[in-house]
């Protein structure tokens, strides 16, 4: 399933980005991503992406049958990643749950939609129905992008989270069909990516 990667992809603005899996060598390029984030973005994060134990756990504890992460390379330095989270039996083996970031130097450019539309093509092939994002009501930014590419609102629970500095948050949860959304994003990348999804030599 992942034999596609690495893969070549252009942005709105004409840059090419390599997106791939994580590896376990891509520990200090992911810390480097977090830490770069502004205080605002990992104020809204579900993790402390800025703690080293936890970005070790990532790249160290891969289980693929769990998690599929991938990562968007601008040259040597990552710029996004995406996850697609699966359980295997429980009532929700159907559903898949995605988590993005990209790095603000690279926002408004594509990425987030090019990263869910990779996450989208590997819950195709991992036959699950739905796709669901959980966003913190207040993240404006993030709800945009899910809504835009298709996503509804499904629900909205009060006071669930507590944010970085332990503010209690509303928790929006996300969803849309997997069939739907691989319809969407194909218009979308073609609209919106003008200068075309594949680079130039890219593989299929
Ligand atoms: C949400 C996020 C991934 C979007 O990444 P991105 O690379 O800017 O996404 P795209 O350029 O593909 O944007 C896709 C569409 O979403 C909408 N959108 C994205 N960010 C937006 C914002 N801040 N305000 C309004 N609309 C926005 C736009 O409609 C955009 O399409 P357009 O540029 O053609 O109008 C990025 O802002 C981010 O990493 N945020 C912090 C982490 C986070 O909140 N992740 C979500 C929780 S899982």
């Amino acid at each position: 399933m992942l034999s596609r990667y690495p893969k070549n992809v252009r942005l709105k603005d004409g840059a090419e980005v390599e997106i791939r899996p994580l590896t376990e060598d891509d520990f200090d390029h992911l810390l480097a991503f977090f830490e770069g984030l502004p205080d605002e973005d990992v104020l809204f994060l579900r993790h402390d992406v800025r703690d080293p134990e936890v970005v070790r756990k990532w790249t160290e504890d891969l289980d693929l049958s769990r998690v599929i992460p991938i990562v968007a390379l601008f040259g040597d330095d990552l710029v996004g990643t995406g996850t697609l989270h699966t359980t295997s039996h429980d009532w929700t083996k159907h559903v898949g749950h995605i988590r993005l970031v990209t790095a603000r130097s690279h926002r408004h450019k594509g990425l987030g939609g090019l990263l869910t539309s990779e996450l989208v093509d590997l819950a195709t092939e991992l036959n699950l129905e739905k796709l669901q994002a959980y966003v913190i009501e207040d993240n404006i930014g993030a709800i945009k992008m899910f809504t835009a590419l298709g996503f509804r609102k499904e629900a909205v629970l009060k006071g669930m989270v507590k944010d970085r500095s332990w503010k209690s948050r509303d928790l929006a949860i996300l969803t849309n069909d997997v069939a739907d959304l691989d319809r969407i994003l194909e218009d979308w990348i073609q609209f919106s990516t003008l200068a075309g999804y594949r680079a130039p030599g890219a593989g299929a």
